[in-house]
């Protein structure tokens, strides 16, 4: 977004006029110098015009970023323009009057009576006010680190110590980038917060130039972090804020820049020409090499550019002619940027010993669900052997088709598959069942045979034993066997021929239920393994 401020009195000095028009709907604006035949119209999400309120340009440009940052994400506020433009204004701002300033130069001749105070602040009150409403259920953990990159060397704003002026950037995968050693300051309230990012920004370095009298000589960068952790499932969510007021870009000729002020203003062009290149390359469509490392500044908002924060632009502007030019090249600067492609990612992880514990319980349901793995592949080597008896009888199946069954997803083909599977194993199971009742029955029918057999043989050579002594007897042989001793032989004969009979009806008596359920298990067990069969056959053709 664009945000133009009202013209200054350096601009009303040099006869200046204004060369902005605003649409209605807040999202365009059009420069024209008095001597160009059309106007330059630039677009964007929006465009605020020098009314447009500090509140206003929060609500649009930040809040929302606040709202994802307790979502666990990454997310910046960049303020880029020339110097003079308001960065520092819309980043800042202006603190509420103390009373004992009421009567000194008031702030309030700016804004007549409104709330100046910038982005910042208002993040920082924002932030505290969603901790506070959520404390029961989310433990927040706020931290503040503030760094200024002055003369390409980054320097700690929170430190006390005053020897932390050279840090080195650093980039660790679980971090992102950060800078080695910087002071992490945790806050608990807003005023806290409020306290320690003034004393900061009152360590910044700041110079009157020919174009504005508190100049920022440096890029600075405050990352608020919010880790929460979820008091009920307690997993840890991290988001950062990076808040960022750039040092503008600057005609030499106009600040009047001179010895250390000159050598600042070189180092600033250069790091900021260094931005425009990383966002060129980003945007060009065809560079495969993104020249992070030319500046510490890309180094640092290097997440940020490269699309893994969410971020809003802030292009601060002149509408005076006297700086059309400049104007022309920031918004051409914001359009390109307009351009990145952002896919920022969720930070989310454990802390401590909830980690800890939490590990633990996820290792116990991992061996269960190990366990469940063991069962299922048992029961998937049933089913290979239940296919390999198949194929035994039906030959090979026919091969699965990728596209078929028609009309189902392959998720749904193979449930189908296994619910077949598990039925044609049920089905085996049945027919092996029944087949070991048969080969009992008959095995009982053939014992039985058995014990006839025999008795029928020993029969056999009593009778005949009794029809050779009949014979000799009445061939006049022995007459101790007489006509009443056959009688009583063949009597005896009779008997055992009867019992025998009777003995042979009651086995046939035995056999015949043994044989028709036999028969019946037989036709079972062949109607079972033609249904299993086509239950396959339809399972593995898609039929
Ligand atoms: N929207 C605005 N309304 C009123 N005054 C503004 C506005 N924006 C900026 N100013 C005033 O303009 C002056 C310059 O603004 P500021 O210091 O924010 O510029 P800057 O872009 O940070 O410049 P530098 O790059 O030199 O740091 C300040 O006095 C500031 O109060
Ligand atoms: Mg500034």
């Amino acid at each position: 977004m664009a945000r133009f401020r009202p013209m200054n009195r350096i601009e009303e000095g040099k006869g200046s006029r204004n060369v902005a028009r605003f649409d209605e709907d807040g999202t365009a604006v059009h420069l024209q110098q008095e001597d160009s035949p059309q106007p330059i119209t630039f677009t964007f999400d929006r465009v605020f015009n020098p009314r447009s309120l500090q509140s206003e340009v929060y609500e649009y440009a930040a809040k929302p970023l606040i709202e994802d940052l307790f979502q666990g994400y990454y997310a910046t506020v960049f303020a880029y323009g020339q110097t003079g433009s308001g960065k520092t204004f819309t980043m800042e701002g202006v603190a509420p009057r103390e009373p004992a300033d009421a009567a000194s130069e008031s702030v309030d001749e700016l804004g007549g009576g409104e709330d100046l105070r910038g982005v910042i602040p208002r993040a920082v009150e924002h932030i505290f006010d969603i901790t506070q409403a959520n404390s029961e259920l989310t433990e927040f953990k706020v931290t503040v680190q503030y760094a200024e990159i002055y003369m390409e060397r980054i320097r700690d704003l929170l430190d006390r110590s005053g020897t932390k002026n050279n840090l080195e950037i650093r980039v660790d995968p679980a971090r992102g980038v950060y800078i080695e050693g910087a002071t992490e300051v945790v806050v608990k309230r807003d005023g806290e917060l409020k306290k320690v990012l003034s004393r900061g920004s009152h360590k910044r370095h700041v110079s009157a130039t020919g174009m504005n009298e508190e100049s920022s000589r440096s890029h600075a960068i405050c990352m608020i972090s919010v880790a929460q952790k979820d008091r009920m499932d307690l997993t840890v969510k991290t988001g950062k804020l990076f808040l960022v007021d750039l040092a503008g870009s600057e005609m030499v000729s106009k600040t009047g820049a001179t010895d250390q002020r000159l050598e600042e203003a070189k180092q600033i062009n250069k790091s900021l020409s260094a931005l425009g290149n990383v966002i060129k390359a980003l945007t060009d469509g065809k560079s495969s090499y993104i020249p992070y490392r030319d500046s510490k500044l890309t180094r640092i908002l290097q997440d940020s550019l490269g699309g893994g924060s969410r971020a809003s632009l802030i292009i601060a502007c002149s509408p005076a002619s006297y700086n059309y030019t400049e104007t022309v090249s920031t918004l051409r600067f914001g359009t390109r940027a307009k351009f990145i492609k952002y896919k920022p990612r969720v930070h989310v992880g454990y802390g401590g010993n909830e980690m800890d514990s939490l590990l633990e319980k996820k290792e116990q349901e991992l061996a269960a669900l190990r366990e469940q793995v063991h069962l299922m592949s048992q029961e998937v080597k049933g089913v290979i052997a239940a296919n390999a008896a198949y194929k035994k009888v039906y030959g090979a199946p026919p091969v699965i088709r990728a596209d078929q069954p028609p009309g189902m997803s392959m998720p749904e083909k193979l449930d189908f598959a296994v619910q077949t599977c598990r039925a044609l194993l049920r089905e085996v199971g049945a027919i092996r069942q029944e087949a070991g009742l048969c080969r009992r029955a008959s095995a009982e029918v053939e014992k039985h045979l058995r014990e006839e057999r025999m008795i029928f043989s020993q029969l056999r050579s009593d009778v005949s034993k009794v029809a050779l002594k009949t014979i000799s007897g009445s061939g006049g042989g022995d007459d101790r066997l007489g006509g009443e001793a056959v009688v009583k032989d063949v009597e005896g004969i009779d008997k055992i021929l009867a019992m025998a009979k009777w003995k042979v009806e009651g086995i046939l008596k035995k056999m015949k239920p043994l044989a028709m359920a036999a028969g019946a298990s037989e036709v079972a067990a062949k109607k079972s393994a033609e249904m299993a069969h086509l239950a396959l056959r339809k399972c593995l053709d898609g039929a």
